[in-house]
């Protein structure tokens, strides 16, 4: 007997909890019975909390169980073929709520398809119909805004490449993907490598680049080997290496090179440390050249962008954040993963209903959104939207999606005093507001800590985040005050007794 059809991530977050000793089983399993069956090892859902996922095609759609282990296989592979239930069923895939209420336009295909499967690039066949200067267009009118973090207009930054003179210009994703609780390149990486390649291709053909190279770092072999595979694909379906090629760069590790100038000099072959600006990339960027930065995700949602048009994007979103992002839930999280969303849905909506609160089961104290250098924010305001410019209003930022959540254990001067520390460990030492006022930092918040002079201290490390924020060549310096200061705004108490802000002022 054949035709039952299996799918299962080779995502590293599933090989991480046993995907691979599923995959054994489902063959065993198959054999044993007689059953001729097919495995397809997809990307990941996202439903992490779920992995390793099976599913099994039926007429009236998949049907997903999870989490599954190697010895719950056989049961599972009988109660699929006799439709009886079993207690890892999850159901029909698509109306498990976690999935059934996202919008996936960047990950429509990831966790369904065979990420090597072979795609057409319709979105880029949709810019070379346009021409170049009308798929710029295209992205602008989309209302695309960088998912790397700053959230810079996508298109404006292309135009710009467009318009300045090199003898060569480069496309540079950013895969370094650096933020505490953020795995959604990763995912898009291993899920549906072809989205990025194809977002690359388009940002070449639009900006006159032949060239191009993802940094990406070495923590990440999975993906790695994902894109690689995935190029030379492309290459033997010559979607790539006629006019525009693209070449893997694995970086060594430290959070600065994510910043794109860092970056940049790591993608040369030295030191990661921050350039000043300007001159902008964008002017004088990779070897001198006219070089578009862009992150994995701002780069693999274009494809759809160009395949459906820009109005079908922008209709998503709120103000000036337009489309979706993919949010990333992590940290104490009941259900965590990667939520794609259109803007606007708010910080309780996600930690509270689709994240289902701590996974400890005790009360969510504060949630950091954004990487390290985003602020803590506490319950009192989890009615921020998801919104680039309401994030800001709130002295906090969206970064590239990540939330992390906490529970009534953490101790919110410990995570301040980790902040700074992170700073002093990660800086690249070019600036000196980053390079001492981070050492500074950390000893000043141990002094308010242990109580010594702590209303001075407390003014002098406001001072600091003051001169961190505004001196700093990047922002790693710039953005350290917002944890840093968060922590110490929302949960004074954690300072030391009677809350040291209203002592300071
Ligand atoms: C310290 C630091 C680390 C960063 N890390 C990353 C990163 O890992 N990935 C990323 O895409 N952007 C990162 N950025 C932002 C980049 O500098 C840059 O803005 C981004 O790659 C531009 O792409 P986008 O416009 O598509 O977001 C970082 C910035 C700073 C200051």
């Amino acid at each position: 007997m054949s035709g039952l059809r299996f799918f299962l991530p080779r995502d590293a977050g599933a090989l991480a909890v046993g995907a691979d000793a599923v995959a054994k089983a489902v063959h065993a399993a198959a054999q044993t019975r007689g059953l001729d069956i097919d495995l397809v090892r997809t990307g990941s859902r996202g439903l992490y909390w779920l992995e390793p996922m099976l599913e099994v095609e039926t007429p009236q759609g998949r049907i997903a169980f999870g989490p599954v282990e190697a010895d719950e296989v056989a049961a599972i592979l009988d109660a699929a073929m006799t439709g009886k239930p079993h207690s890892k069923s999850l159901g029909p895939t698509g109306a498990i709520p976690f999935l059934a209420r996202q919008t996936r336009l960047t990950f429509e295909r990831c966790g369904i398809v065979d990420p090597l499967a072979p795609v057409a690039f319709k979105g880029l066949e949709a810019a070379r119909a346009l021409g170049a200067a009308a798929t710029i267009d295209a992205v602008t009118k989309s209302g695309l805004r960088g998912r790397g973090g700053a959230g810079f207009p996508t298109g404006i930054k292309w135009n710009t490449v467009r318009a300045a003179q090199g003898t060569r210009k480069y496309i540079v994703c950013n895969a370094d993907e650096g933020d505490s609780g953020t795995f959604a390149d990763r995912m898009l990486m291993e899920g549906d490598p072809f989205a990025l390649i194809e977002g690359m291709a388009i940002a070449g053909f639009a900006v006159g680049a032949t060239k191009g190279f993802v940094y990406i770092r070495s923590e990440y072999p999975h993906a790695i080997a994902t894109l690689d595979a995935a190029l030379r694909i492309a290459r033997a379906n010559k979607l790539l290496g006629t006019d525009f090629d693209i070449e893997i760069r694995v970086g060594a590790g430290a959070y600065v090179c994510g910043e794109e100038t860092a970056l940049l000099e790591s993608l040369e072959g030295r030191r990661g440390t921050v350039r000043a600006k300007p001159p902008l990339p964008a002017h004088r960027g990779l070897f001198g050249m006219p070089t578009v930065v862009n992150n994995v995700i701002s780069l693999a949602t274009v494809p759809w962008i160009l395949a459906n048009g820009a109005d079908a994007y922008r209709d998503f979103g709120m103000g000036k954040s337009r489309g979706t992002m993919p949010i990333q839930l992590a940290g104490n999280v009941k259900h965590g993963g990667l939520y794609e969303t259109a803007f606007g849905v708010t910080l309780g909506e996600l930690v509270d209903d689709i994240g289902g609160g701590t996974a400890t089961g005790r009360p969510v104290r504060a949630v950091q959104v954004g990487g390290p250098l985003g602020a803590y924010f506490p319950r009192a305001l989890f009615d921020t939207p998801f919104d680039y410019e309401a994030f800001a209003a709130r002295d906090g930022l969206i970064g590239h999606g990540g939330i992390v959540v906490f529970d009534d254990c953490v101790d919110m001067a410990a995570q301040a005093r980790f902040a700074m520390e992170f700073c002093a460990h990660e800086s690249c030492g070019k600036c000196t507001p980053c390079r001492i006022g981070s050492t500074r930092g950390v000893e000043t918040i141990d002094k308010i800590v242990a109580g010594t002079d702590r209303a001075a201290n407390t003014a002098l490390l406001e001072d600091l985040c003051q001169t961190l924020k505004f001196g700093s060549l990047c922002a790693l310096g710039g953005f350290t005050p917002y944890p840093v200061m968060s922590a110490l705004h929302h949960f004074p108490e954690d300072f030391g007794a009677g809350g040291k802000l209203a002592a300071a002022e």
